[in-house]
């Protein structure tokens, strides 16, 4: 019999490249649970839209009595969580839906899943039971900021510096505590910076990349020495199907690319590449695009992750060092212009409940 998976967050950007995953190369049926804000992009999900796997269910995770109403129809036997408002620069500006969705939602589902959980107990055997989990999708952010050595692994404390860290990290305490006072098999992963394909173009790397095809500034923050350990969304999706499929209840999961690099080495990486496939008609480099901003409030100077207890419990290994998933990420952006115009442009809200998106769609994009 084909079991049922929730996918939270499933038309955002991590989450999109998880359903996609479970659809071609797994059997699970996926329902995709997503309030659709300004991030959550159907058209990333268009291919599956008819096909009989996959589900979407348009619903915000504060409201307790949708949800119920979604676990006693579908009955998973899992729950992937990535709905979350995860933008730094937007938390910055205005917290109060990173702390409604990102605390209170979490909490919601957690609550909704205690439930669901409890009742599954009574109905099914104990092997069946065992293949039931709640994955909790977190970030190396929670961790606050390392120096020019160390890495954060999961033993390392919590520190977060930002309104967004910070309301990840209070979800991140809520899930453990609903293991160890309710018995819910909980697993956490902490994952860094994710860039690929369908990545909505707020975030540096598609920020660049489509600055620099429509010869804008390519903003970089301070002198552009604030590091990161890139990771391949593709890679991540592998690492929670895995978390989910072989992860211990109770126990976290640090996942990370070892790639390591400076936010202006990032920026001199595309501009590199795009000289390459797509040189620019005045035959000028796309590095003269390159602007120094004033740098973000708090700004956490090195994430770098340790991925060892993933890679030698679960077996998971990234398949692309930053070399070839840029690569591949680029020329992505290059072969999907519509689906970058389309978010630009604003047409693919009209999936969406506008009234939300509207206000704090332009002022990033
Ligand atoms: N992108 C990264 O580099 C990164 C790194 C570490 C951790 N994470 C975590 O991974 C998860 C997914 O990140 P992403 O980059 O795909 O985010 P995203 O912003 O691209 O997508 C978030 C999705 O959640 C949905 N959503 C927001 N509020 C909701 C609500 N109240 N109810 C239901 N759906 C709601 C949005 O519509 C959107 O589809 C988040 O929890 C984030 O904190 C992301």
């Amino acid at each position: 019999m084909k079991k049922t998976l929730f996918v939270t967050g499933g038309a955002g950007f991590i989450g999109s490249a998880l359903i996609r995953l479970l659809i071609k190369q797994t059997d699970y049926i996926v329902v995709n649970i997503d309030k659709l804000t300004y991030a959550g992009n159907l058209e990333s999900l268009k291919a599956f839209s008819h096909n009989e796997r996959y589900h979407f269910e348009q619903v915000d995770i504060c409201d307790k009595h949708k949800l119920t109403n979604l676990f006693e129809q579908y009955k998973p036997i899992g729950v992937l969580h990535l709905a979350a408002e995860s933008h730094v620069d937007r938390s910055i500006v205005g917290s109060e839906d990173f702390i409604q969705t990102n605390i209170i939602g979490t909490y919601t589902l957690l609550e909704v899943v205690r439930d669901y959980y409890t009742k599954l107990k009574s109905i099914l055997d104990t092997n069946t039971l065992e293949s039931f989990k709640f994955v909790h999708v977190s970030t190396d952010e929670v961790f606050g900021s390392l120096g020019d050595s160390g890495y954060f692994n999961e033993k390392t404390s919590y520190d977060p510096r930002s309104p967004y860290s910070a309301s990840k990290a209070s979800s991140d305490l809520l899930v453990k505590a609903w293991f160890h006072t309710y018995g819910l098999p909980i697993v956490i992963t902490n994952c860094t910076n994710n860039y690929g394909p369908y990545h909505f173009p707020e975030k540096l790397i598609p920020l660049v990349i489509n600055n620099a095809l429509q010869l804008k500034e390519l903003p970089v923050y301070g002198k552009g020495n604030n590091i990161r350990d890139w990771l391949y969304v593709d890679d991540h999706a592998r690492g929670l199907l895995l978390a989910y499929e072989l992860g211990i209840a109770g126990e976290s999961y640090c996942i990370g690319g070892h790639n390591e690099r400076t936010n202006l080495e990032v920026v001199n990486i595309i501009c590199d590449i795009l000289d390459e496939l797509k040189p620019r008609e005045d035959n000028k480099s796309y590095h003269e695009l390159i602007t120094y901003v004033k740098d973000r409030a708090g700004h956490d100077y090195r994430y770098a992750m340790d991925p060892t207890k993933i890679e030698n419990n679960l077996g998971w290994k990234p398949q692309e060092t930053f070399v070839t998933g840029i690569q591949k990420t680029i020329k992505w952006y290059l072969d999907n212009q519509d689906w970058v115009a389309h978010v630009q442009s604003g047409e693919y809200l009209k999936w969406v409940d506008t009234n939300y998106t509207s206000r704090i769609l332009d002022r990033f994009i």
